[in-house]
């Protein structure tokens, strides 16, 4: 075994709020998106009264699509980005959405079928792939969108590098994820609604305590909005910004691969 798989083995990460060994991190994000795969889409609506759409619109509007472009949706889960780019830009862009987990692509494969679209270029190409090796070639893509991703990524700079490789010169990266709130007074209401409410719904809709209470601490683990522009520095990036929404509940990283 090389020095480096040792060292490996021996470092431990969070999970939530709980440390654990690296090496068990990416299965346990795995056993929580396979828990919680069927009901993901009505929980994200529930839990942001439907804000996350909005969110996720501004993600696009910021990606400013355009037709011909190729453009992977890492973490893409349940396929809310990639819809929303194709139907920008009237099925004339090429979308797919890297997720590691199969049961959520299943959910994403699904929706597409039952709203009539089985396969054309309206459909989004799905991979079962893990962001932090991710199966595309080198200077491949035009954009690469991570939306409420990175957050359960166990090597996050391995992911940014990877993100980096894959982009072409010029390619554009974009990250919507939880972030720090600005305001003293809206963090401390919005802490007593994740801590107190959040799980509560995940048990009565989902039945799923546990992976709620994960969501909420894994967002108190997340590295600040400007840490972030730190690791994207690390990771060669340029042009980095970011941008607040809803007072920093989340925000909206953008890099560019010069
Ligand atoms: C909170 S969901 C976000 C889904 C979707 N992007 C959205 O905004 O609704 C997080 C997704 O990240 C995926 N994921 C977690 N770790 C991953 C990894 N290492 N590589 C690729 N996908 C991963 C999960 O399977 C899950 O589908």
């Amino acid at each position: 075994m090389t020095d480096q798989k040792k060292k490996k083995e021996k470092q431990t990460t969070h999970f939530g709020f709980t440390e654990i060994p690296l090496a068990e991190k990416t299965l346990k994000v795995r056993t929580v998106f396979d828990s919680v795969s069927s009901n993901y889409d009505l929980m994200n609506d529930m839990m942001s009264f439907g804000v996350h759409r909005l969110w996720k619109s501004s993600l696009i509007d910021q990606l400013n699509p355009k037709a011909g472009m190729d453009i992977i949706d890492v973490a893409g889960g349940t396929g809310d980005i990639a819809k929303k780019i194709i139907k920008r830009c009237d099925d004339k862009v090429r979308v797919t959405i890297c997720d590691i987990n199969a049961n959520m692509l299943q959910t994403c494969r699904n929706k597409f079928i039952d709203s009539g679209q089985i396969s054309g270029p309206n459909i989004p190409t799905l991979v079962c792939g893990n962001a932090e090796d991710l199966p595309f070639a080198d200077a491949s893509v035009d954009a690469y969108t991570i939306a409420f991703g990175l957050r359960n990524i166990t090597e996050i700079d391995l992911a940014l590098k990877e993100a980096h490789r894959v982009l072409k010169p010029g390619g554009h990266f974009l990250c919507l994820e939880f972030s720090q709130v600005a305001s003293p007074i809206i963090s401390e209401l919005y802490d007593k609604y994740s801590f107190l409410v959040l799980p509560k719904l995940g048990e009565v809709i989902a039945n799923d305590r546990e992976s709620y209470v994960y969501l909420v601490e894994s967002i108190r683990k997340f590295p600040k909005q400007e840490e972030l522009v730190s690791m994207l520095h690390k990771a060669k990036f340029s042009r980095i910004n970011f941008r607040n929404l809803s007072g920093g509940i989340v925000a909206i990283h953008s890099a560019w691969r010069i």
